[in-house]
């Protein structure tokens, strides 16, 4: 019965608190561990704060949060969180050695018949899984920020896992209300940040080469094809076109974009030069915390518009 389901999610920051939120607002009971017993409280304000914004949006009710973060138990041990986990979903920071290490302790620690996943973002599951002895039971499951907004969960088995778990983890997700979606290879980034960042390559490279600023290129995508998007994926566009014209497009344009294996020079001085971004006040663009507050704000809620209208 879903009610009786158990899951420990480890890593309680960013994305680990919002899965956590996900699973216990639909009955599950969640473990939340991480090393920081600071962190652990932070993040069940932050569900606290995200389930009453949301269900003030109209998106669940007021009288049911409570009884989710009740659902929550938090702890610095990874043997307690373990212990009778239906399901691990680890979020720990992107580190090889970190997540191969914690998959290796997960197997030894775990039933036989828990599933362990992990929401790595671009890292290979092979590699991640390489030092567990059960490897057949280890699967990518990668959210996107912030998890209980943005529907897709991208599933991405190992070469090692068994398509039973492939199946049984895309299922639990469905049933706790994500899109997700099967990869069929364990490939770097798999679907969604391969896109993402050959768009991001070459939206780099266009201000790297001076034909336009970085206002202007996000303006291009803002009002243009971006606004296609969510009703129209690039495959539908080109069928949608004629893969004809398609073809002659990409004849004449592919050897004008940009194929560099490494990151933009712009990318790396800017780095180097502190300019990193919201952090800094500075990136690609110049950031006051106004306009950073502003920002965050209208992000959230489109989001939030989007999962009313799409519901
Ligand atoms: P974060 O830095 O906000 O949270 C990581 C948490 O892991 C921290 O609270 C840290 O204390 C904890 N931690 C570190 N070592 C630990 C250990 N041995 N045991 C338990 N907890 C430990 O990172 P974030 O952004 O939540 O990312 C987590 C994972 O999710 C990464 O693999 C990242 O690539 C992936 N991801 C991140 C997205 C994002 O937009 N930030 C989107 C999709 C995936």
């Amino acid at each position: 019965m879903a009610g009786e389901r158990r899951i420990a999610v480890i890593g309680a920051g960013l994305m680990g608190h919002g899965i956590a939120q996900i699973f216990a607002g639909n009955g599950w009971h969640v473990s939340l561990m991480d090393v920081d017993e600071a962190i652990l409280s932070k993040a069940c304000q932050g569900i606290r704060a995200n389930l009453t914004l949301l269900a003030e949006n109209g998106i669940g009710a007021l009288e049911d949060v409570e009884p989710a973060l009740g659902r929550i138990g938090t702890t610095l041990s990874l043997e307690e969180a373990a212990a009778d986990a239906d399901l691990v979903i680890e979020a720990v920071a992107e580190r090889l050695d970190l997540k191969q290490e914690l998959f290796r302790k997960l197997d030894a620690l775990c039933p036989s018949g828990t599933i362990l996943a992990t929401n790595t973002s671009v890292m290979s599951i092979t590699e991640i899984a390489s030092r567990a002895e059960n490897r057949g039971r280890i699967v990518g499951t990668h959210f996107w920020n912030p998890p209980y907004l943005v529907p897709l969960v991208e599933v991405v088995p190992g070469d090692d896992t068994v398509p039973e778990v492939v199946n049984s983890v895309y299922d639990i997700l469905k049933e706790v209300g994500k899109h997700p979606v099967k990869v069929r290879r364990d490939v770097p980034g798999f679907v969604g940040n391969r896109l993402q960042h050959a768009l991001w390559r070459e939206a780099i490279s266009i201000v790297d080469q001076g034909i336009a600023d970085a206002a202007t290129v996000d303006e291009v995508i803002k009002n243009g094809f971006g606004i296609r998007l969510p009703v129209l994926g690039p495959l539908e566009t080109a069928d949608m076109v004629g893969l004809d014209l398609t073809l002659q497009i990409h004849d004449y344009i592919l050897p004008h974009l940009d194929r560099s294996t490494g990151p933009a020079p712009i990318l790396r001085s800017k780095v180097e030069k502190g300019e990193i971004g919201f952090k800094a006040g500075r990136g690609f663009e110049e950031w006051s915390n106004e306009a950073i507050e502003e920002c965050r704000r209208r992000l959230l809620n489109h989001l939030i518009a989007w999962t009313k209208q799409s519901r």
